[in-house]
């Protein structure tokens, strides 16, 4: 693995919203092949990171390398020209589209030349159905509006038409998040099929189960900085969990909660004491 060249580097990267911090010197590499879970906190880092990956933001500082080479996007278009695609959670569909007009977005193959030129419908729906099927989707109709899928089964439209369109790079900002167990369950074969197939894999979540179940390396941000990235060897279970659920913050607010129990005891001890006294005053 250490003698390829990954296919997307980041080296020192900070990015800064006015005073805000976003990101402060995270360095991260991704291989073909692998997926790599990017954990962290709300406001850790995670989205901004895959947001200067795929060319929405550029870094304030540090250098981002694809294939080795220095990557200087301007947009969003230019990371999917290399072959850089993101999934966001929110996905750019249209609901009472069909699913393979859907599938073809922006891309539309057509029939035909000149004035008889028209958009091949039969093509778009082989291809959708097909592409689907390689992913264990087993759409019936096509021509059925994407609103009418499941919640997995859209993410999965969006991850087989990057995937189809070319990806090599497949970037995932919580694709689980919003899905009951046996879509998420969907999804998360879908990373595993995108691996199989040589694809580079970019998970964000917040469930460590499902980091836990595809994750071959994890990359740990909290506030900004990162942790480190850690291989599924040596990073456990336990370990992975602890960190992901802010616990050492939960311990420290147990240590608070304490206190202000014994604060509160000791105040109607004492309140109990001086009423005890008013009482023996009074007799
Ligand atoms: N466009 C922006 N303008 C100003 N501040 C921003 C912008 N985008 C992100 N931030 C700030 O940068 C920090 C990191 O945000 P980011 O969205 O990357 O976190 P995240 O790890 O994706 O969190 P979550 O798990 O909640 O999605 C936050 O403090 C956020 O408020
Ligand atoms: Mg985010």
């Amino acid at each position: 693995m250490m003698a390829r060249t990954p296919v997307i580097e980041v080296r020192n990267i900070s990015k800064y919203f006015g005073s805000v911090i976003a990101l402060n010197g995270v360095s991260m590499d991704l291989y073909p092949g692998e997926v790599m879970c990017l954990l962290g906190d709300n406001g850790a880092g995670k989205s901004t990171l895959i947001k200067i990956l795929s060319g929405v933001h550029k870094p304030g500082e540090g250098e981002y390398f694809v294939d080795g080479q220095q990557a200087d996007f301007h947009s969003p278009r230019d990371a999917l020209d290399r072959g850089i695609a993101t999934v966001y959670q929110d996905l750019a569909m249209i609901p009472l589209m069909s699913v393979s007009r859907n599938f073809f977005l922006g891309s539309e193959p057509t029939t035909g030349w000149g004035p008889f030129r028209r958009l091949n419908i039969a093509f778009a729906d082989e291809v959708a159905r097909a592409e689907l099927a390689k992913m264990g989707i087993d759409i019936r109709d096509p021509s059925q509006p994407v609103g009418t899928l499941s919640g997995g089964e859209r993410q999965s439209v969006a991850i087989a038409r990057a995937v189809y369109f070319g990806a090599r790079v497949l970037i995932l900002d919580e694709p689980t998040a919003a899905l009951g167990v046996k879509q998420a369950g969907t999804v998360l074969r879908y990373i595993a099929q995108s691996r199989a197939r040589g694809i580079a894999v970019i998970f964000i979540t917040h469930n460590p189960h499902h980091a836990y179940a595809v994750g071959d390396r994890f990359t740990i941000l909290k506030r900004g900085r990162t942790f480190g990235t850690f291989t599924k060897d040596e990073l456990g279970r336990e370990e992975m969990v602890r960190m992901m659920s802010g616990a050492d913050e939960l311990d420290a607010m147990r240590h608070e909660l304490e206190e202000f129990a014994r604060e509160d005891k000791a105040m109607h001890e004492e309140k109990a004491s001086v009423m005890d006294q008013q009482l023996a005053d009074s007799l």
